[in-house]
């Protein structure tokens, strides 16, 4: 198993390009599945998450060819209507196959996905959603066999908001008979892509990008192109690691972005003294002179992401003051607290509270990955750490990061990925 060895203390400065957005792709490429033909899907991101997504499609028959950032996909024969237990392992994401399946064909048997490595990660909302639209739903032997003959259309409320179960309710809600109302739907950037690229496949959806999405079922849809949006994580990470680890006075610069999805995090890093400037499809990040201490509570879209609260906590780590971090939506989702404690952070956990006492100087050691933005936050620790810090099990980081380490050596950091110990 791979791991990044960093040498800490070497100020970043230059460009860096953000991929296409990891959890788009993941919605986008199954919604394919909807209308047989050749789709088209451009700036995909070349991340382990999308080659699991690109097997299990596969395994569906459904034949996938890339070229560069395109990936071509031919829904045309579908030979199993399955997600094995094998690849949604492996990720959460395969369940967004449920909805087109049911759709389309009336049936699918997709293995339940199970936990993940910071705790319990629900389904039952993707599940009550599919029956309110008629899917005869059985738990069987840890998959979820679902039948109908065809889906019709629903009033359904999202007790929570859930990225997820909206998309693959709009998926499978395109093709039903009748109208869907979705209230308190996710209105996250990469729904709002699902939804634009159901529309041009030719769905009936009204209300794009608000939390309550109106669905006019249709009888056939058709294959459509698309441009995956910027990942935004991926844009968040790198803001903060300029803020974090940037040469004082220079500023990175962060291209083929959107500023408007990141426009939280952009508050935020002012508010911790950073300047920060944007562009159309840029945002440059100049380090504070003095890091203040902020605190942060995650929340949906356009709150701040639960998916950039680990690196949030590695910026605070070395901020003057103490910041409170509170992430409500995952409230186990601290597992890369103990690790970065290796490094010498004054961190506590209670419940879903991290407080954060910032500390002079963090020291480099060896630490393990647990979690893709776990991962993240220990990358970005290693940077501003003295000596050397070594990141055990980085393949969690290759799931979501496309090269992070070639574009953090472009940016001036010392890191290299070698061969680390099996475990
Ligand atoms: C997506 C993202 C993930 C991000 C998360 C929250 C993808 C592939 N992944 O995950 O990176 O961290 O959104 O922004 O897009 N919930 C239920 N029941 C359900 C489903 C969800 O209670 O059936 C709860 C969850 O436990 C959580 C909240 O709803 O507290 C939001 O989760 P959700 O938006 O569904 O996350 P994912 O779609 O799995």
């Amino acid at each position: 198993m791979d791991k990044f060895v960093i040498r800490g203390g070497r100020p970043l400065s230059g460009t860096v390009t953000i991929g296409g957005a990891k959890n788009a792709s993941l919605a986008l490429m199954p919604a394919t599945l909807l209308a047989g033909g050749t789709h088209v899907l451009r700036n995909t991101p070349t991340l382990r998450d999308v080659v699991t997504m690109t097997r299990l499609l596969e395994t569906m028959g459904l034949h996938i060819g890339q070229s560069g950032d395109v990936l071509t996909i031919d829904s045309s024969h579908i030979t199993s209507r399955e997600a094995p237990y094998e690849h949604v392992k492996k990720m959460r994401a395969s369940i967004y196959v449920l909805g087109p399946l049911v759709g389309r064909f009336g049936e699918a048997r997709v293995s339940l996905p199970g936990g993940c490595a910071w705790g319990p990660r629900p389904v039952n909302l993707h599940i009550e959603g599919m029956r309110k639209l008629g899917a005869e739903i059985e738990l069987e032997a840890g998959y979820i066999v679902a039948k109908a003959k065809r889906l019709h259309g629903a009033r359904i409320l999202f007790d929570v908001s859930s990225v997820g179960a909206t998309g693959n309710i709009l998926m499978a809600a395109a093709l039903a008979k009748g109208t869907t109302l979705i209230e308190n739907a996710a209105q996250e950037p990469e729904i709002v892509q699902l939804t634009e690229f159901l529309m041009k496949m030719g769905a009936k959806i009204h209300g794009v990008g608000t939390g309550r999405l109106e669905v006019e079922g249709v009888d056939e849809l058709k294959p459509a192109e698309v441009t995956t949006i910027p990942d935004r994580i991926e844009a968040g990470t790198f803001m903060i690691a300029a803020a974090l680890a940037g040469k004082k006075g220079s500023a990175v610069r962060i291209e083929r972005c959107n500023p408007n999805h990141v426009g939280s995090i952009i508050v935020k890093l002012e508010d911790a003294g950073a300047r920060v400037e944007t562009g159309a499809d840029w945002v440059s990040v100049t380090p504070p002179e003095k890091l203040t201490s902020i605190n942060v509570t995650t929340a949906i879209y356009p709150g701040f992401p639960t998916d950039m609260q680990a690196q949030w906590i590695s910026l605070m780590m070395v901020a003057s003051g103490t910041s409170v971090v509170t992430d409500t939506i995952y409230f186990d989702r601290f597992m890369h607290v103990p690790e970065l404690s290796r490094l010498g952070a004054n961190i506590t956990v209670k419940e879903n509270i991290a407080t954060v006492v910032g500390v002079k100087r963090l020291a480099g050691a060896k630490v393990m990955s647990t979690d893709l933005r776990a991962s993240a936050s220990l990358i970005l620790a290693g940077l501003v750490a003295e000596g050397t810090t070594e990141v055990l099990r980085v393949y969690h980081i290759d799931r979501g990061y496309d090269s992070v380490e070639k574009k953090l050596q472009a940016l001036g950091a010392d890191i290299k990925r070698e061969k680390g110990e099996e475990f």
